[in-house]
């Protein structure tokens, strides 16, 4: 994982319409794809392969590149690899989100998780995987900020927001959004917890920033994390990029990085039939989520 201490700010753009689509064949395809998953982590399924070609399209126009063997090359290249690397996954990934984005899982966090912790613990540990600009870790943020003032004082919390994309993640960090991402949080909580800083931009308070901290981690690494005694992980609008076998590894691992008793909320008809042995589904209207049971 990778610290995003020090960064600054970039434009955040759903990416599905950016270049024009440029036709690859199946054998080159196959090469950008292994490419993309061996050194980044990346699946691009079969039938996005136009999606594929126009970002890497968008990418060798920005580079100055006049075919994919010459982007191919500067991708590998010491001097730039470093450089490009990010971009193009960023170009590469979808990064549509907003605050309280599915209000069934958010009512399911409030109504279930949060009242079901116990008592005796004194600190409540939540992930925001793939989080992109921020708007979902700041999401749970509030309502598990809420909880615990209500609790009174001795219950602590942190929110910890991953993604692969460096610069979702300085937008995540500097938590300044436009003002008409305001009408997505419920009254009480704008008001609580964010605070305008010009006539078209607001941003969220310090005092709740503070709790969350924002970090890059590819999901291919997330064994290898420090990911670890979760209470809450929260991972939605991620694994529909994914196949069925990539899925279930994926779920798996992120199982492994809760503690006893702690919620993995997906999106509703991200996983069909799904066991583990240690996991039982929670059952809340127009969700999919599973408990920790050992
Ligand atoms: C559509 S956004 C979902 C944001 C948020 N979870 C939501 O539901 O609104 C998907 C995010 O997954 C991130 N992502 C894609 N592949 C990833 C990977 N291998 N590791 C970590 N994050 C990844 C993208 O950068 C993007 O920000």
């Amino acid at each position: 994982m990778s610290d995003l201490a020090g960064q600054s700010g970039a434009a955040y753009e759903p990416r599905q319409q950016a270049g024009c689509s440029q036709h690859i064949d199946d054998r080159q395809f196959a090469r950008w794809t292994r490419l993309l998953e061996g050194r980044a982590g990346l699946f691009i399924a079969p039938e996005r392969k136009s999606f594929l070609a126009s970002g890497l399209r968008a990418r060798m126009r920005e580079t100055g590149c006049g075919d994919l063997g010459e982007y191919y090359r500067l991708l590998s290249s010491p001097a730039r690899q470093a450089r490009e690397w990010p971009l193009l996954v960023d170009q590469l990934t979808v990064h549509e989100t907003c605050f309280f984005r599915h209000a069934a899982s958010m009512g399911l966090v409030e109504d279930v998780v949060l009242p079901g912790f116990p008592d005796r613990k004194t600190v409540f540990k939540a992930w925001s995987v793939a989080c992109s600009t921020g708007e979902e870790a700041y999401s749970l943020a509030m309502l598990i900020d809420r909880f615990c003032t209500d609790r009174g004082a001795g219950l602590r919390f942190g929110v910890t927001g991953t993604d692969i994309s460096l610069p979702s993640l300085r937008q995540a960090k500097a938590a300044s959004y436009i003002e008409r991402r305001l009408k997505d949080i419920p009254e009480d909580l704008r008001q609580r917890y964010c605070t305008p800083v010009t006539q078209s931009r607001f941003e969220v308070k310090k005092r709740l920033r503070e709790r969350i901290c924002f970090a890059q981690l590819n999901l291919c690494d997330v064994a290898s994390s420090p990911m670890a005694d979760m209470d809450l992980v929260f991972c939605q609008n991620l694994l529909i990029y994914y196949d069925r076998e990539r899925r279930l590894e994926i779920v798996n691992s992120l199982s492994d990085c809760l503690g006893p008793g702690g919620v993995l909320v997906l999106g509703p008809g991200e996983l069909l039939n799904w066991q583990h042995p240690h996991m039982e589904k929670v059952r809340y209207k127009d969700t999919l989520a599973y408990r920790r049971t050992d």
